[in-house]
């Protein structure tokens, strides 16, 4: 498949910074996280995700636009033989995620602390195992839906670095965003949607831990949708 190269453009609309950090967060910050951000390579090099990681995992697992991380965290915590790579552009998120990983002394997370984008256009053909995007940001306006994450161009670097078999998964609890995530995926000839009733989409795996926002969700009465779909 040929990835048309656009110019290179930021696809991160909200905010990247929140209150300020407390000085435990700040110093994770400027200590831990040099460690585990993701170095990016030469344009002309992809990125092999197992060699971010020593020793080298067999699987790697991404997941775009983590939030506070607690979905991330977990999924590291349960799988310590997976290499995690977590994107995401939010100071106070990614702070709050190297605090999980302080803790719980987590050695298979990496961080691309910025546009997800980059990393999947960096990223070598078939190198994910699995990808998650939860929750992406809603953009419910009609002139800002060009704004959401889920867009034909993101799919198709989706379906490149993601090996044939493996699971894109997405959760949303905007039926907007569910129905649009839908009509994008069905104009699509390279991934199948696993859903064959109803309770496949509204019953959570138990592999697949509620985020920040898909408690909120639940406790605001809009329970989430979980969709999976495989990469031919
Ligand atoms: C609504 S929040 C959901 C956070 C988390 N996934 C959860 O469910 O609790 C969406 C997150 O996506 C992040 N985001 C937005 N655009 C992004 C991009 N281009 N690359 C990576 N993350 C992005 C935002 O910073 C925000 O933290």
């Amino acid at each position: 498949m040929t990835i048309k190269t656009t110019p290179r453009r930021r696809h991160v609309h909200g905010r990247t910074k929140g209150g300020k950090l407390s000085p435990r967060k700040q110093k994770l910050c400027d200590e831990l996280l040099p460690k585990l951000r993701v170095t990016m390579p030469a344009p002309e090099n992809a990125l092999e995700p197992r060699k971010l990681f020593a020793p080298e995992p067999a699987k790697t697992w991404l997941e775009i636009g983590f939030g506070g991380g607690e979905h991330l965290a977990w999924q590291a915590a349960q799988n310590p033989d997976i290499g995690l790579i977590g994107c995401e552009p939010f100071v106070n998120g990614v702070a709050k995620l190297l605090v999980a990983i302080d803790e719980q002394k987590l050695s298979n997370v990496r961080i691309h602390d910025d546009d997800a984008v980059d990393i999947l256009r960096a990223l070598a053909p078939a190198s994910i195992d699995r990808l998650f995007i939860l929750h992406p940001d809603p953009w419910p306006k009609k002139r800002h839906h060009k704004r959401r994450f889920i867009n034909q161009h993101h799919l198709d670097l989706i379906a490149k670095v993601l090996k044939p078999g493996c699971e894109l998964r997405f959760a949303s609890d905007i039926p907007h965003y569910v129905a649009w995530t839908l009509k994008h995926m069905a104009r699509r000839t390279d991934f199948i949607w696993t859903a064959r009733q109803p309770k496949d989409w509204r019953t959570r795996p138990d592999d697949w831990p509620a985020t920040r926002y898909g408690q909120k969700a639940l406790r605001e009465g809009r329970p989430p949708a979980h969709l999976r779909f495989i990469r031919k």
